[in-house]
């Protein structure tokens, strides 16, 4: 399944050393401004160059958009974007085949597709495919833009450094013009000294981010199997290194007692709304017209040059794998812009889905 989405659609494809990444997004409507500019800005955010032992791969993204977009707007039919991968160095990857890497896919592939899977640099499992999903969540987050949504997220946790004070949406937003999106200097400044420790040492780890969408219109979500939160998982889940995931104020929610958890209900500019929103704008599996918001969890990157504990699959006896390619010290930073993108492709799959946006008419009038 590499298709994701009931009306704006997209389809991934390509492996991390294979020629190229790329998605094909069908349901966007005619008369959308979308430039090469919209599509660079998003994929470079997901790069944190400025951090090197964050990001030794670093690939400069080359990209061009094949289809449907004429004179900076979209035309309503199908937007294919590629991504080429010009930074591979699959020699790494040699001594690797058979040998798979504890805590990645290779195993997995393995024994789900034989000999037949491209295991360099973990081919179709690679982080590097979330390239694809950010170029389709540019696309996204440009359609949602008209209808005044936004979406944004930070880094909460990492390395085991946590962000514990308060902030506004603002905050989040403007934690970007650091060199990690992360509200609070004190976590920030412990956060990058864990990483440059753990890519001195070979070794990796993890952490959480918060997704917000603000500006969301009430009423997107289907039920019974539509339910917003439950696609917004789905969604979350879909992105390798995912393990959890907490809704709202989630697991602080579960120790409270209804009366305390409950968000009241009163009148705002002469609309029903929510005094607090400990619930995270979802009722029911629908939006109420408040912020959304979430956080997921990532393991820590898998690679690392420890020696690890594996299977030399050709021979089937143990083996240790010491790995010698370049590896993410942690997968938050670039996860976390894809998981913007993954829940702007779904939020604007349900904005087209309870009809606020029409695939089959412009967005503007048509020009005669
Ligand atoms: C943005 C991103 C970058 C990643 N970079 C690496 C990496 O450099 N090395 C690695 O071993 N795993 C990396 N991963 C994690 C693996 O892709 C992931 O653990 C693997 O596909 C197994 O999937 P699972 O963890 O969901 O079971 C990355 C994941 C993401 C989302």
């Amino acid at each position: 399944m590499n298709t994701f989405g009931r009306e704006f659609r997209i389809t991934t494809f390509g492996e991390s050393h294979g020629k190229a990444v790329g998605v094909v997004i069908d349901g966007v409507p005619a008369g959308l401004p979308l430039s090469e500019e919209d599509i660079k800005r998003e994929l470079e955010r997901r790069m944190f160059c400025h951090i090197h032992w964050l990001n030794p791969r670093c690939e400069p993204e080359e990209f061009e958009i094949l289809s449907g977009v004429k004179n900076g707007h979209t035309q309503g039919t199908p937007i294919a974007i590629v991504i080429w991968n010009k930074r591979a160095i699959s020699s790494y990857y040699d001594e690797l085949w058979m040998k798979p890497r504890p805590g990645h896919a290779d195993l997995a592939y393995y024994l789900k597709y034989g000999k037949f899977y491209d295991h360099r640099g973990g081919g179709r499992a690679s982080g590097r495919t979330t390239a694809a999903i950010v170029a389709a969540g540019a696309v996204a987050k440009k359609l949602l833009s008209q209808l005044g949504v936004e979406v944004c997220g930070h880094i909460i946790e990492l390395g085991g450094i946590e962000v514990r004070r308060s902030y506004t949406f603002e905050e989040v937003k403007s934690s970007w013009a650091k060199p990690l999106p992360v509200v609070d200097d004190e976590a920030l400044a412990a956060m990058l000294e864990t990483l440059r420790k753990n890519a001195a040492e070979g070794d990796s780890v993890g952490g959480g981010v918060e997704i917000w969408a603000v500006g969301v219109p009430p009423g997107l979500g289907e039920p019974h199997f539509g339910k917003i939160k439950a696609e917004l998982a789905m969604a979350a889940f879909s992105i390798p290194a995912v393990v959890a995931l907490d809704w709202g104020a989630g697991r602080a929610l579960a120790k409270m007692r209804g009366s305390e958890a409950n968000d009241p209900i009163i009148i705002k500019s002469g609309r029903p709304a929510l005094e607090s929103n400990k619930i995270g704008g979802v009722l029911g599996g629908i939006t109420v017209g408040e912020p959304i918001y979430f956080r997921v969890w990532f393991k820590p990157t898998p690679s690392v040059r420890k020696p690890q504990r594996t299977v030399d699959l050709a021979k089937m006896e143990p083996a240790v794998l010491e790995f010698r390619g370049r590896y993410d010290v942690s997968v938050v930073p670039k996860a976390l812009v894809a998981l913007e993108a993954m829940t702007a492709i779904t939020l604007a799959d349900h904005a087209l889905r309870a009809g606020l946006v029409r695939r089959d008419r412009p967005l503007r009038d048509p020009v005669v």
